[in-house]
């Protein structure tokens, strides 16, 4: 037995929420490999809609388990607030959610030095979630952060001290203005960390090679997206960790050669939330349009989300670095009632045709070259099977399996779980 993995192609949002939820059947175990509550993973059944940020998307399900990974960075006052949330909706997660000893904790002055770090950057900043993912991973890296597994253990309260006073003195040297009140902040994760306590800790990296061994089916799933991986996004305007394949290797203990499927998400069109580059942006109604149809607002922070045109460089980017094996396309139905659909397959950069994505994405250096398809007018959103779409919905599908040279497995017509075809 080996492990799928499901991650984001272009700059996050594009579904995994939906679909992990869709596949857990096929699985014993959901595993989250990096990032942290900057995420916002949308789920929608029986008409109502759950948006996770740290819990695995297959908590809804009967008989699963769900592991938050070493990689991920967790906030014990948004995690406290999620875990609450699905015991309104008498979703008991004692026996199913299992969190990693070695999981780094992000402390309340983590938020306000990404908040200091913003503010300091003025026009130039990253557009970060304020969630304290860089400052946490800073911390990681530094070998100076907080980990779960130091709860169960004498002396972390010395540690949060020393790191708390630390940060205090950094947020100083930013120079910038905000209220904050430490000692509230501080009473509010104590609180959080006696909740976080009542939850099952594990020495991840050995269960999962274990529950492996025993020919148990593990789904990993990712944060984020590919072009916000911190090595091969767009960066600086990236996040903190590695979005792509290897970081679940890293973020799970599970060794590359037990990686099977690939599955790789991307959204019949781009969007992207925060600061950077973004070559096939639309600033027209066009892009009004996908924005409004597709309700493109942050599931973290409300923002809205930068809209534009399906970028194939890019994706093919993705597909490479993270050895996807097979794609999901979501939201084709937003593109219904557009007349014709544009697709980048090329960047014109600094007067070059490339097929590649090159070190800057740059407005000043990157033109998109597009191709154009007929779109399709017909609402999707009923639509239950492959045969069922119409004829240019599959010529979208066969332009684009031309192109990436790879097969689209599943395509989503609408938020619910049920909208869902899979192709045969
Ligand atoms: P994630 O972060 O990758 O899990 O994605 P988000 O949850 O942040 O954003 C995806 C949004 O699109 C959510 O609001 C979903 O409910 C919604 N969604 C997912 N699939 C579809 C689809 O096929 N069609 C439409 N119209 N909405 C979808
Ligand atoms: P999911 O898992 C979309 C973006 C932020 C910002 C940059 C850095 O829901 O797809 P950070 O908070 O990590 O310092 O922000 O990354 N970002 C996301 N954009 N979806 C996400 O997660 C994101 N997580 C972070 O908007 O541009
Ligand atoms: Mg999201």
């Amino acid at each position: 037995m080996k492990i799928d993995l499901i991650l984001g192609l272009q700059w996050g949002d594009e579904g995994k929420g939906k679909i992990v939820d869709v596949l857990t059947n096929n699985y014993n175990i959901i595993a989250r490999f990096q990032g942290g509550p900057n995420a916002g993973h949308t789920l929608e059944f029986d008409k109502i809609k759950h948006v996770l940020h740290t819990i695995p998307s297959g908590i809804f399900h009967e008989n699963k388990l769900n592991v938050i990974g070493n990689g991920v960075v967790i906030d014990p006052v948004i995690l406290k607030n999620e875990i609450t949330k699905l015991h309104e909706l008498d979703i008991d997660l004692r026996d199913k959610l299992l969190i990693s000893r070695k999981a780094h904790l992000i402390l309340p002055t983590h938020r306000l030095i990404d908040k200091a770090s913003e503010l300091s950057k003025g026009k130039k900043k990253i557009g970060s979630t304020l969630k304290g993912i860089g400052p946490t991973y800073m911390d990681k890296t530094g070998r100076n952060g907080l980990r779960v597994g130091d709860l169960e253990l004498d002396g972390w309260e010395d540690k949060l001290k020393a790191l708390t006073k630390k940060h205090l003195n950094l947020i100083k040297n930013f120079n910038v203005k905000f209220d904050y009140n430490v000692k509230v902040l501080l009473k509010e994760f104590d609180d959080s960390i006696k909740f976080l306590k009542k939850i099952k800790f594990i020495d991840s990296e050995h269960f999962l090679n274990q529950a492996i061994s025993d020919g148990k089916k593990i789904l990993g799933e990712g944060a984020q997206g590919s072009l916000l991986d911190v090595d091969f996004g767009t960066y600086p305007f990236v996040t903190s960790s590695n979005t792509t394949s290897a970081g679940a290797c890293t973020g799970l203990g599970i060794a590359p050669n037990r990686i099977d499927k690939v599955f790789g998400i991307f959204k019949a069109y781009t969007t992207r939330v925060g600061s950077g580059p973004f070559p096939t942006e639309l600033f027209d109604k066009v892009g009004e349009r996908i924005a409004k149809v597709g309700n493109e607002f942050g599931a973290t922070t409300g923002r809205p989300r930068r809209c534009g045109w399906l970028d194939l460089v890019s994706l093919k980017h993705s597909i490479s670095v993270n050895g996807v094996t097979d794609l999901i396309m979501m939201k084709g139905d937003v593109l219904s009632g557009i007349d014709k659909l544009k697709i980048c397959t090329k960047y014109d950069y600094n007067g070059e045709i490339v097929d590649y994505l090159p070190f800057s994405i740059d407005k000043k250096n990157i033109k998109p070259i597009y191709e154009e398809v007929c779109g399709w007018n017909e609402d999707i959103t009923n639509a239950q099977s492959y045969k069922e779409l119409p004829l240019n919905f599959k010529n979208y599908i066969n332009f684009l399996e031309d192109r990436l040279k790879l097969k689209i497995k599943i395509v989503s017509v609408g938020p619910d779980r049920k909208q869902t075809i899979f192709i045969s």
